[in-house]
């Protein structure tokens, strides 16, 4: 089992990775809290299809009693009702402050029982069990929990610090294609914005990460390198007012075209690559990149099987509302992060507005 450590306001925490780590499930939650005889489960249906009875099973036998809270799948129900009916299983199970909720499942189910876990009863001890590949490279990690609203994704929620995480890359081979492709739009931030063995790693074999074939001991490396990655960052800055800016390198867009589509029709993986494209496109227009770093991550998204260019239809006009409500807007501009080139990324504030427009790439 490898084990990264995070730390934040609330203490410190660990990622714990390992292939075939739901069976012990039981056994970790256990050492967690001891004296605690019910565990909440916040899930969704096709994951608790999918694993429902082993996690149900693990914790069973630990003699945890389990409650369980399963929200509708998908982006657009990331929102304050879906919250609010996972709240209302564990308040009608008359809930105490000491009992955990273990979430698990893709990046809404996390942001979404990351949210109830801080609402309920003030707050109750969380544990993610992330279930994507999203997920486990990023969402579950550094505490930020949130729903969408309808003028834009993200906008409401909370810090909230897990006590653990636990990742099983063995449960990623159950994912549809399309969505560990998508997560590879994640992957590929994360060497983009500086990890060179994790770059290396990608140039020599993104292929077989984005193929049917599902290789659990690479995929336990990809995961290992993005967690200790964004654990270094959000430890250094929890709340996001320096550094941990960069782990939004491609978000701006993403999340405007994603807001452009009601959340529909892209995956959030997807939009995130098209976003570093548009990023990679103002900067090399503005000058702040090197020549030659649009097609470089061109070539690199295309290997992974991930879009590269806008969808038909999608205009500057229908996406620029979206663009100014991001959260790193400040005195009215948008922050950027930029590509200076492939693996160095940098925050750019005053730039030429004419040059946003670029992000539209043809
Ligand atoms: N909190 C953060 O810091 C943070 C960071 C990045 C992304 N996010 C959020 O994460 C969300 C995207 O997460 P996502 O891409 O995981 O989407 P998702 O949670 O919708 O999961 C994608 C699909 O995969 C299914 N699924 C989950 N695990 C599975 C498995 N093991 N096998 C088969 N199917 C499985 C889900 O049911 C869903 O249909 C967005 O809402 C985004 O805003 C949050």
């Amino acid at each position: 089992m490898k084990t990264v450590e995070v730390l934040a306001s609330s203490g410190p925490y660990d990622i714990r990775i390992s292939r075939g780590l739901l069976p012990v499930l039981g056994t970790v939650l256990r050492d967690l809290f001891p004296p605690v005889f019910r565990v909440g489960i916040v899930s969704n249906p096709v994951v608790w299809g999918l694993y429902g009875s082993r996690i149900r099973e693990a914790l069973e036998g630990a003699g945890f009693r389990t409650v369980v809270a399963l929200h509708p799948d998908g982006e657009r129900h990331k929102t304050m009702e879906s919250v609010m009916g996972l709240l209302g299983v564990f308040i009608g199970d008359c809930w105490e402050r000491r009992d955990p909720l273990l979430v698990a499942g893709g990046g809404v189910t996390g942001d979404m029982g990351g949210l109830a876990a801080a609402l309920l009863l003030r707050g109750v001890p969380l544990v993610h069990l992330p279930t994507t590949v999203v997920a486990q490279v990023d969402s579950s990690i550094g505490g930020k929990t949130g729903v969408d609203h309808p003028l834009g994704k993200n906008l409401i929620g909370a810090f909230n610090p897990p006590r653990a995480i636990l990742s099983d890359p063995e449960v990623l081979g159950t994912l549809p294609l399309r969505e560990r492709r998508a997560g590879l739009g994640e992957v590929l931030k994360y060497a983009l914005i500086g990890d060179g063995a994790l770059l290396d790693l990608l140039e020599e074999r993104v292929e077989e990460l984005a193929s049917e074939r599902f290789d659990g001991e690479l995929w336990e490396r990809v995961v290992t390198l993005c967690s200790a990655d964004k654990a270094r960052i959000v430890s250094n800055d929890e709340r996001e007012s320096g550094e941990r800016m960069l782990l939004n390198f491609g978000h701006t867009f993403g999340h405007a075209l994603e807001g452009a589509l009601v959340f529909a029709g892209r995956q959030h993986g997807e939009a995130v690559a098209i976003g570093m494209l548009s990023a990679a496109a103002i900067a090399e227009s503005g000058g702040i990149a090197a020549p030659g770093t649009f097609s470089f991550i061109k070539s690199l998204t295309s290997r992974a099987g991930l879009p590269c260019a806008w969808p038909e239809g999608v205009t500057f006009e229908r996406i620029h509302p979206y663009l100014v409500r991001d959260k790193k807007v400040t005195g009215g501009q948008v922050a950027l992060i930029l590509p200076e080139a492939p693996g160095r990324v940098r925050i750019v504030r005053n730039y030429d507005p004419n040059l946003l427009s670029r992000g539209l790439f043809a």
